[in-house]
């Protein structure tokens, strides 16, 4: 239920809740339409409230019963939930609601997908299941008991130990049913509940201290051959948190399950984490290397917030980067140490650029920790997760690492088994370390990406570097401090040796300089090694001095961001002038391409190229205005270019790059792969498909599937292939995803939106599946020349499929709006097109709570 005027939540307004819960029981007499769900409740009064009066969250739910010590009580239905009389002393809570689960598409509470039932409960999805103060300041120990019909839900799982046999030996009170206890006090978006017909995949973990944990990932029959390397990553992740953080888990079973109708990644419900079916399954004929990666790190991550977010969570919502920026961190550090350092640097700088700086730098942006909201589900963003994440990189840098551990180590002896809020984690560090973080807490609050500018000068054998910062006005943010960031540098001679290792610089004030004494000779400096703050860094230097970087820089960070930046004005160039491309960068790369002592990954990403999107948001930020066309056609030409200049040692590069043996999705293999799939796509603009014709006939693996297949399309030469794709992937709903997201990436510009909406008159286009609508309509909005294509018919079907899918699904529709946050930096006639969109989204007469709020939150840009 809505009301008519949205209300919004304010950080500054929390007050604890009046009553301490110890235990909750629950029970669930599932069906399908109408599941039963009974509450126990022990309430007591919380010394540290003030305000007793009894309020619980509830939505959707019909009443059946509810009583107080035994007694019927009455309800008064207020907005968001019940309100009754209770006494002002302890007292027992039991309630039954109906809810159905069937209805419930828009994939939070209790829902059903794919014939099984499954929660989602963060954040606020536990009103959708019964009265209950769903607040994570709220913390208790559940008990559930699951009874079903044992004919279609054989297997039923909830969070903590499943009680399977009483003490004498007798199996749990009967084959239908099932009870689980968790005894970790936990906060109620953490509750899951998963009943169906699955097959488990199965293995086990001895923990550091010689515990046996049971683990298992449940999927549906058929999908059992896809859960290997899953449970590899599990494993993996387990040692890992134990190696590194000292951080052990702490209980006897670890579920995933896999579902296909999920409207995120996954979801780390204490010791039963639910997974988007694609953030779990693959195998080598139907995942990609990228995919590989990505499962590995999301199992990793959604593992690593047994300790950041369930053991230690959140007071309220607003400190949603307390656990994801730091679990987000973890898993990076993770993925570092399994994978190589450097490309996970650049993969995450790369995803930081394409994700989070356009949503800084437009009307969506907001601080790390966000001051007030009407929907917390639209705060679920790329700021709180990847900024967060690098907040904490910062920190880390800023302290060192023995200080980071320490300081670790006292956050999870000091707040376990709290609800925290980024005070408490800042508090942690200025107690084991003696720094004020006072001006560092900025990070939290102060939205948008700062702007550091770099001036040189050099005298008396002293070489200087004049430093000075800024940030742009962001929504609610016109006046904004100095920040702390940390500018890591090294200065190396002209033969590229390093005349100073990396030293880190602390950039507090508006302006600062910072000098380096004692050389003869000028010196080279790399400023803001590893990617050191997110920033954007002006250095006004020329294309010399960048190629010698891309040459020589002993930070391969660095090294590859030269060649970025070169890449990025030759393309600016281009844009500008309509000039052909940087010949010499072409050369440059090219020595950097044939450098076989170098990490074939590291050497993929070498070769791309900033994405359209990027360049318009880099042209915006420099006071243009981004002609889609325009960009378009320079990125092509670019990659003509490229395929031209290189024709000598692509074939070379290709050929050299080809994996031998079974398929592996290791580090190594996905790296050459990489490479010479790279090679193969600009390959192609030579041999107009031949190569690619030949690694489709005889890809073993979908890695290579699917590049020839993408060569292919580009060539105009893909169709066959593509029906047969089609043929042999039928009934593999996550690689049916990747035939449709790919056919609308390679549309042309001018074709994309009528081949969207022929996609979806699909038989396969099951729009109401959240993967199936992002791999079409997701895809659409990133096809950067198509979605603006001046004929504003893709801005349309976008926002007619929104305008349909809204009423199902608003949590997917709202985050989908975001395709629009960049409207502002386009032309006034494509800044008029979208907004009639807008408006026309707007004007639904039932708009969701999350898609309104988007949408005026990007109008008022
Ligand atoms: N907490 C989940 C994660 O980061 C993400 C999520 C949020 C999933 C909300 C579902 C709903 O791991
Ligand atoms: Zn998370």
């Amino acid at each position: 239920m809505q009301d008519a005027a949205p209300k919004t939540i304010f950080l500054k307004d929390y007050t604890p809740f009046g009553w301490i819960i110890d235990d909750v029981h629950l029970t669930f007499r599932l069906h399908p339409s109408a599941t039963r769900v009974i509450s126990r409740i022990r309430f007591r009064p919380n010394p540290d409230a003030t305000d007793r009066s009894f309020f619980l969250h509830g939505e959707a739910l019909k009443p059946i019963s509810a009583k107080v010590d035994g007694h019927e009580v009455a309800l008064r239905h207020v907005d968001g939930g019940i309100e009754a009389d209770v006494p002002d002393a302890p007292f027992n809570w039991e309630a039954e609601v109906e809810i159905n689960p069937e209805a419930n598409t828009a994939l939070e509470g209790l829902y059903m997908s794919g014939g099984m039932y499954c929660t989602q409960c963060e954040a606020e999805g536990f009103r959708k299941i019964t009265w209950y103060p769903d607040r994570p300041d709220v913390m208790a120990q559940f008990t559930v008991r699951i009874e079903s019909d044992a004919d279609h839900t054989p297997v039923m799982l909830s969070n903590g130990n499943g009680l399977y046999y009483h003490q004498d030996g007798t199996q749990t009170p009967a084959p239908n049913v099932s009870i689980y206890e968790d005894p970790w006090p936990k906060p109620a978006y953490l509750f899951a509940l998963v009943a169906g017909d699955l097959v488990a995949h199965e293995d086990t973990f001895t923990t550091m201290s010689g515990r046996d944990v049971d683990l298992a990932i449940y999927v549906r029959p058929g999908d059992e051959h896809k859960c290997a390397f899953g449970m590899e990553a599990l494993k993996k992740s387990m040692k890992w948190d134990e190696d590194v953080y000292g951080r052990e888990y702490d209980l006897d079973e670890f579920n995933i399950v896999a579902v296909d109708d999920f409207n995120m990644g996954a979801m780390e419900n204490k010791g039963l984490n639910i997974f988007n079916s694609s953030c779990v399954l693959a195998s080598p004929e139907t995942s990609t290397d990228g995919n590989f990666e990505r499962i590995e790190a999301i199992i990793a991550h959604e593992y690593f917030h047994n300790w950041t977010g369930n053991r230690i969570t959140c007071r309220d919502w607003f400190q949603l980067c307390l656990k994801e920026g730091l679990t987000v961190f973890r898993d990076a550090q993770f993925t570092a140490d399994m994978r190589s350092e450097p490309v996970k640097r650049i993969d995450d700088v790369l995803a930081l650029r394409a994700r989070q700086f356009p949503e800084d730098q437009g009307p969506l942006s907001h601080p790390v920790r966000p001051e007030s909201f009407q929907e917390i589900n639209n705060f679920y963003t790329a700021t709180v997760y990847e900024k967060g994440a690098e907040v904490i990189g910062m920190l880390k840098t800023l302290v060192g690492d023995a200080a980071y551990a320490k300081a670790l180590d006292l956050y999870f002896d000091r707040h376990d088994g709290q609800a925290c809020t980024i005070e408490d984690w800042i508090q942690v560090f200025e107690d084991s370390t003696d720094r004020d973080l006072s001006q560092f807490k900025l990070w939290y609050s102060q939205s948008g990406t700062p702007k550091v500018t770099v001036r040189e000068d050099y005298r008396d054998n002293t070489f200087t570097l004049h430093l000075s910062q800024s940030s742009a006005p962001t929504p609610g943010q016109s006046e904004k401090l100095p920040q702390v960031i940390p500018v890591a540098v090294g200065l190396l001679n002209d033969n590229g040796d390093e005349v100073m290792p990396t030293k880190v610089l602390e950039l507090t004030e508006a302006e600062q300089s910072f000098s380096f004494e004692g050389h003869a000779t000028r010196p080279v400096p790399s400023i803001l090694r590893g990617f050191s703050a997110p920033v954007t860094l002006e250095q006004g230097i020329d294309t010399a001095r960048r190629s010698f970087l891309l040459s020589h820089d002993t930070d391969p960070f660095n090294r590859w961001e030269a060649g970025r930046m070169l890449a990025r004005d030759s393309l600016l160039t281009s844009i500008r002038k309509d000039a052909a491309p940087n010949a010499d960068y072409l050369e440059g790369l090219k020595t950097v391409l044939r450098d076989d002592t170098l990490d074939p990954a590291y050497r993929a990403l070498m070769l791309a190229q900033p994405s359209q999107s990027e360049l318009a948001g880099v042209l915006h930020q420099a006071g243009d205005i981004p002609d889609p066309a325009a960009i378009h056609a320079a990125s092509e030409a670019m990659r003509d270019a490229k395929a031209q200049s290189w024709a000598d040692i692509l074939p070379g590069l290709y050929a050299a790059n080809q994996v031998d043996g079974p398929y592996a999705p290791d580090a190594e293999g996905a790296g050459k792969r990489d490479l010479a799939n790279s090679a193969l796509g600009l390959l192609t603009r030579l041999d107009g498909g031949a190569t690619a014709a030949k690694q489709y006939a005889k890809a073993d693996n979908m890695t290579l599937q699917l590049a020839a297949l993408s060569a292919l399309l580009d060539a105009e030469a893909g169709d066959d292939a593509l029906a047969a794709f089609y043929e042999q992937w039928r009934d593999d709903r996550l690689v049916i995803d990747k035939w449709f997201s790919l056919q609308v990436m390679h549309a042309k510009p001018d074709a994309l939106a009528e081949t969207t909406q022929r996609l979806t008159n699909h038989i396969d286009f099951d729009w109401k599946n959240p993967n199936r609508f992002r791999a079409v309509m997701g895809m659409l909005a990133a096809h950067h020349a198509g979605f603006h294509h001046e004929s504003g018919a893709a801005y349309e079907l976008l926002t007619d499929w929104l305008i349909k899918l809204d009423p199902v699904n608003p949590q997917t529709t709202a985050r989908m709006c975001s395709a629009f946050q960049t409207w502002k930096r386009y032309d006034a006639d494509r800044q008029s097109l979208i907004a009639t969109q807008l408006g026309r989204i707007a004007g639904q007469p039932d708009l969701s709570r999350d898609t309104s709020e988007m949408i005026t939150r990007i109008q008022g840009a």
